[in-house]
């Protein structure tokens, strides 16, 4: 009985550590998948990432005419100004980093949008 008192100071820590070293590793693997994330090798076409983070805002009516934010085909908007408006955000929008749209990526989606037709159905303003 008095042995089981001397080896339970080691076991507490002894877990701690365990838990400790699992937290880092994993921290470590996270920071890793970041960096690794930052400039995809393959760069995901314009119309896919038009689709998934710009048009949620961007060419989305809430009720005929009302918009969350302003349509952006068919404008012939400035591909730089578009650049600068991705990475910085204007008013309420969201500024996208390069782990969201690499440089690659961002260039291509400029000149989609840029030259890209009004779609059918939207309502001009
Ligand atoms: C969460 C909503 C949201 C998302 C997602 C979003 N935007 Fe915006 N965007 C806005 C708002 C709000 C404005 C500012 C409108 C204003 O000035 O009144 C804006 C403005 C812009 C402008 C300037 C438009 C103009 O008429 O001058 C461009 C260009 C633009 N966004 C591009 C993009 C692109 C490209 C994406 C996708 C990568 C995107 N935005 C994603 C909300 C969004």
């Amino acid at each position: 009985m008095p042995q089981e008192f001397r080896f339970r100071p080691f076991a507490a820590p002894r877990r701690t550590l365990a838990v400790s070293l699992g937290a880092a590793v994993f921290t470590l693997a996270g920071i890793a998948s970041a960096t690794t994330t930052a400039e995809p090798a393959a760069p995901r076409a314009p119309e896919a990432i038009y689709q998934s983070s710009c048009k949620f805002c961007h060419g989305h009516q809430i009720a005929p005419g009302i918009r969350v934010a302003p349509d952006l085909l068919g404008r012939a908007l400035d591909p730089q100004s578009i650049t600068y408006f991705v990475r910085n955000g204007p008013r309420g929008m969201l500024a996208f980093r390069k782990a969201d749209i690499s440089d690659r990526e961002l260039e291509a989606l400029a000149k989609w949008i840029a030259s890209s037709p009004a779609p059918a159905g939207q309502v001009k303003s």
